[in-house]
């Protein structure tokens, strides 16, 4: 067999070889057997010297090298794209399957209610204070005009950790915090809401805790004329353009004079419905000009400064709004009541 033979031999050898090959690490050994530096074909380079036709063997080797290297180069091609399809078919997706729906929660109605009043009155120029929910009693009745033996505190059956320490019974403790706070006195416009604690037995529609929002409004010149405004404009964004407000006369300790705000009702507009009792009005809120001794214990010179303020029930607000009929379920965190205000 001459060297051109030779050549041919090897040449069908590996062919016959790669065949054969099937996985990946057999291919690697194939490549260093036949065309690896070291391997069969350039090997055959080194018997050049011998050949009687220097140039037919040349090509021969040449050919022989292109020839293999073409179907060991698309062998490798086939095992890759096989195994990409395998990898592609075993992680199919059935993208018609139905999905499992992700629960997502809502806003409890309670938030939604202080949400929007503090959207309102944010756009109005009031800041947003916080609160605490532990108080003092001088903080939550001295400075609110309610002395120790006020009648007044008879109504707001407390929750005492001891004489002077307490759980508030009302947001108004707020605005003495903020007055008392503002060791330059200037111009105040807030709303705080939070909690207000009360020794009531729960029913239908009383909670031994629930939320308010106090307003609180100090300036120079201020007037029941800007209550009612204020008042008027927070009716109608809360409850609808059409609302409108009345002020009946009453009592608290803090303000002189005050006044219970009732809004014209949103469910009949004003005819009488079972909702507003046949009256045409819903109670929404309490307020009144704040008591010029409020101020002056709060450091405001009540010869050069007045204002008003007011006090929202949360719950009330949406339970009127929502048809909530108890106001424990605000409390119970029952899912099927919840999901209703998606
Ligand atoms: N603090 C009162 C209450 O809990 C509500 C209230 C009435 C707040 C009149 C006020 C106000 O700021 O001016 O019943």
């Amino acid at each position: 067999m001459n060297l051109i033979e030779k050549a041919i031999q090897i040449k069908n050898q590996a062919l016959e070889a790669l065949k054969k090959v099937v996985v990946p690490s057999s291919l690697e050994d194939f490549y260093n057997q036949y065309l690896a530096k070291k391997g069969e074909i350039p090997g055959l380079m080194t018997h050049m010297k011998e050949a009687e036709d220097k140039a037919a063997y040349g090509q021969t080797v040449n050919a022989t090298r292109n020839e293999v290297l073409d179907a060991y180069m698309s062998k490798k091609a086939e095992m890759e794209s096989a195994k990409l399809n395998a990898k592609l078919k075993s992680e199919v997706l059935d993208i018609t399957l139905p999905g499992t729906e992700e629960e997502i929660g809502s806003l409890n109605p309670y938030w939604m209610v202080i949400r929007e009043v503090e959207d309102i009155f944010l756009s109005m120029g009031y800041e947003v204070v916080k609160g605490r929910d532990v108080e003092t009693d001088h903080y939550n009745f001295e400075l609110l005009n309610v002395p120790k033996d006020h009648p007044s505190r008879d109504m707001q059956d407390t929750f005492y950790f001891s004489p002077e320490l307490l759980l508030r019974t009302q947001t108004s403790a707020s605005q003495a915090h903020k007055m008392c706070e503002m060791t330059e006195k200037k111009p105040i416009r807030m709303i705080s809401p939070g909690k207000a604690y009360r020794r009531d037995d729960d029913d239908m529609t009383h909670s031994h805790q629930f939320a308010q929002i106090e307003g609180l409004v100090v300036d120079r010149n201020i007037s029941i004329a800007n209550l009612k405004g204020t008042l008027e404009l927070f009716a109608k964004k809360m409850f609808g353009e059409k609302r409108e407000i009345r002020l009946r006369s009453s009592y608290f300790p803090f303000t002189e004079p005050s006044v219970e705000v009732d809004v014209s009702c949103f469910n009949c507009g004003g005819k009488g419905c079972a909702m507003c009792k046949g009256t045409g009005y819903i109670e929404i809120l309490g307020a009144g000009m704040v008591n010029p001794k409020v101020l002056e214990m709060c450091g405001y010179d009540p010869k050069e400064w007045s204002g008003f303020a007011f006090g929202v029930g949360v719950e009330r607000v949406a339970m009127l709004r929502y048809c909530i009929d108890d106001i424990r379920r605000i409390y119970q965190n029952d899912l099927r009541f919840l999901k209703d205000f998606k």
